[in-house]
């Protein structure tokens, strides 16, 4: 049996296409329907509130576009909104995936980098305590990455310092395992792995939520087969901003279809 319809994939922007690749990239034979909240974004410093509305009007979106299950790759999102959803569908977040990851990898101290609203959720926190009674676990918000990253400044020495800066007082506490708890993260984990170096781990939610999903879609009979469709992307602004990084994070050009999604007007 095979389960042609896609998977919707929702995030605050395009950062949640890492999240999209590493499901491309486990997950070959499925079909992507990608929703970026462009308009409203960012997610990670607005209220609890203001990010369940939207998380559920987007996810609302992606049903009535008939997918067969919804990741939410937004990290934010999925610290703050998951447990109050309502969808008939199933759904799944990074927060889980990335805890378990770095759980597995521990030796004991773990440090979380996330949004400012991620962190102060302690959604990471919780689930590593859950999985594991004994890690240390020490979180940290890091809000200028998300522009840096957006900026593409990946490799560039204003990025380094800024990263320094945060990933220094982490480092010098001991921990042995970096979690990046935010979609635009794994972007610089080639300059977090040479600042953290050979015996710190760094664990992307992206990749591991991938796994999970695998595991779950074979588990529920929902897995496809044989790729029936083509990826598409819809975003709720479309700028040139928008399209330019979309295609930085994907490394290759993508047509986005502006989409209204409505539930929650903007800025409410
Ligand atoms: N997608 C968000 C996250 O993973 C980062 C960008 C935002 O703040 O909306 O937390």
């Amino acid at each position: 049996m095979s389960d042609a319809r896609p998977i919707g994939v929702f995030d605050s922007g395009v950062g949640g296409l890492t999240v999209a690749s590493a499901l491309a990239a486990r997950l070959p034979a499925e079909t992507l329907l990608y929703l970026g909240d462009t308009a409203r974004l960012p997610y990670g410093t607005k209220s609890a509130a203001t990010v369940e509305r939207y998380t559920q009007a987007n996810v609302d979106f992606l049903e009535r576009r008939g997918v067969k299950a919804v990741v939410v790759a937004c990290n934010t999102a999925s610290a703050l909104a998951l447990g109050r959803l309502r969808s008939a569908l199933p759904v799944w977040g990074v927060i889980e995936a990335g805890a378990a990851e770095a759980a597995a990898r521990s030796r004991g101290r773990v440090g979380v980098l996330g949004t400012e609203a991620t962190v102060r959720s302690d959604a990471y926190g919780r689930a590593l305590r859950r999985l594991r009674a004994d890690l240390e676990v020490e979180s940290l918000a890091c809000p200028l990455f998300v522009p840096l990253v957006e900026e593409g400044w990946l490799d560039d020495p204003v990025t380094e310092a800024v990263a320094r800066r945060y990933v220094t007082p982490l480092l010098e506490s001991g921990v042995d395992t970096l979690l990046l708890g935010c979609t635009h993260y794994p972007l610089l984990a080639p300059l977090l792995a040479r600042l953290a170096g050979d015996g710190v781990a760094l664990v992307d939610a992206a990749t591991a939520v991938a796994e999970q999903v695998a595991g779950e879609l074979e588990r529920r009979g929902l897995a496809a087969r044989t790729k029936a469709g083509t990826d598409h992307f819809c975003v709720t602004d479309a700028s040139e901003r928008v399209e330019r990084i979309a295609r930085e994070f994907l490394a290759r050009p993508v047509a986005l279809e502006l989409v209204d999604v409505g539930g929650a007007p903007e800025g409410a």
